[in-house]
């Protein structure tokens, strides 16, 4: 796809690689990764940074990594080094040599990596510096005072003003990595839909959906909703959502939202015992105002909603899914979320744009095998959901054509 495409609607400044041509790169990337029993759960975010890195050393540039990983608070937390992956990429990027530094951010740091001649010198969580969160002047210009071009590949961190993400731009000639302008571009496309445009929103952070779920019913023509937020709405309906996962504080918000005709709720739920998670019940969302009781919740959609959700997905020409149906981690309870991402991959790449984003998201797309058939996949959470609310991020205002400097 030319580059003329991928900045349809943002104009950043991307590097290219002839710009950087035999320079010391700063790259901030987000590996900000899940870890389980001390393994990186998910190298996605990882693997989307390997086209720019390729494209830096093709370029025959020295690259300083920077990363966070978790939110240590400006304190040194050894279940947050980022040691393991570091290791894994060093696995994926045999025969390259890399070298990481855990000392502190300071002027001996920055002559030892003057003096490296690792191809790739992969610091220690960036995030161990409280002066990161504060957008330090001090931090940013240590970090400039590294190398002589700055690139970001970090769109999940671009919602942080922090001094790895804009502030080390006022010292340094910045530059959008490969994914961060895939991230933009799509995203972009995402809120400028080809119609009929549908959304399906689910997961369990409620609160920080609704000024998307808003957004997208300016712009979209229908928003299904499933999971976490689908019983806060049934809530607000006045059903009895029993010990389902619902968030209090939002009802008002739901019921001014459930004005709106596009808006979809749940034709049928799957309701289990909250103890046990064993049995799976079947409730028709109907005139009964008691969905399930207190010690039941509910874990999924039910086929009535797949149907239902499925024949708006097969008419949309964008679709974008965020947040899963249900309690995807218990197969038991995978059933909708899985249909339908299944459903959107079949129509995704050719009939409808399909793009989706968000760490449950991901893992439900990965179980349903059906990722390559996506046009996209975030990388971001709460830098996605900021980006499709309207707002603008801090991130990606700095690398606009015109705003920073040049090399
Ligand atoms: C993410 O995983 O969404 C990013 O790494 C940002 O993390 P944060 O919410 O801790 O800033």
């Amino acid at each position: 796809m030319s580059s003329a495409l991928w900045t349809r609607y943002i104009k950043l400044k991307t590097v290219r690689g002839e710009e950087v041509f035999g320079k010391r790169v700063i790259l901030r990337v987000d590996f900000n990764v899940a870890f389980a029993k001390g393994k990186v759960e998910d190298e996605y975010k990882i693997d989307m940074t390997l086209p720019t890195i390729r494209l830096l050393l093709k370029n025959k540039c020295q690259i300083v990594l920077l990363s966070h990983l978790g939110r240590p608070e400006g304190r040194r937390v050894n279940a947050m080094s980022l040691k393991p992956v570091y290791n894994i990429l060093r696995a994926k990027l045999p025969g390259v040599s890399m070298r990481f530094f855990d000392d502190e951010i300071d002027l001996c740091l920055t002559g030892k990596i003057k003096q490296s001649k690792g191809k790739i010198l992969f610091l220690e969580n960036i995030r161990f510096d409280r002066r990161e969160d504060e957008n330090s002047k001090s931090l940013a210009r240590l970090l400039a005072s590294m190398g002589d071009a700055y690139v970001n590949e970090a769109f999940a961190t671009c919602h942080r003003a922090n001094a790895s993400t804009i502030g080390i731009v006022n010292y340094l000639p910045g530059f959008a990595g490969l994914h961060l302008e895939k991230e933009v571009h799509y995203l972009s496309r995402a809120l400028n839909p080809k119609k009929p445009a549908m959304a399906l929103i689910g997961g369990a952070k409620v609160s920080t959906k609704f000024k998307v779920i808003k957004n997208f019913l300016k712009i979209y023509d229908k928003v299904m909703l499933g999971g976490g937020l689908a019983n806060t709405f049934f809530a607000a309906k006045g059903y009895d959502v029993g010990g389902s996962l619902m968030e209090k504080g939002t009802l008002k918000s739901a019921k001014s939202l459930l004005r709106s005709s596009r808006l979809m709720l749940p034709l049928d739920v799957i309701v289990t015992d909250r103890k046990t998670r064993r049995r799976a019940r079947y409730v028709l969302v109907g005139n009964d105002k008691r969905l399930c009781a207190k010690n039941e919740e509910i874990l999924d959609v039910g086929p009535a909603t797949i149907r239902a959700y499925a024949l708006e997905i097969r008419q949309a020409q964008t679709i974008v899914w965020g947040g899963p149906m249900g309690f995807v981690e218990i197969p038991r309870f995978s059933h909708g979320t899985l249909a339908l991402a299944k459903l959107i991959g079949a129509r995704a790449s050719g009939r409808a744009v399909g793009i989706a984003g968000g760490g449950e998201t991901l893992y439900a797309i990965h179980l349903s095998k059906m990722g390559k058939y996506y046009d996209f996949i975030s990388t971001g959470g709460g830098a996605m959901l900021e980006f499709l609310e309207g707002k603008k991020l801090p991130g990606i205002e700095v690398l606009k054509h015109g705003v920073n400097k040049t090399i």
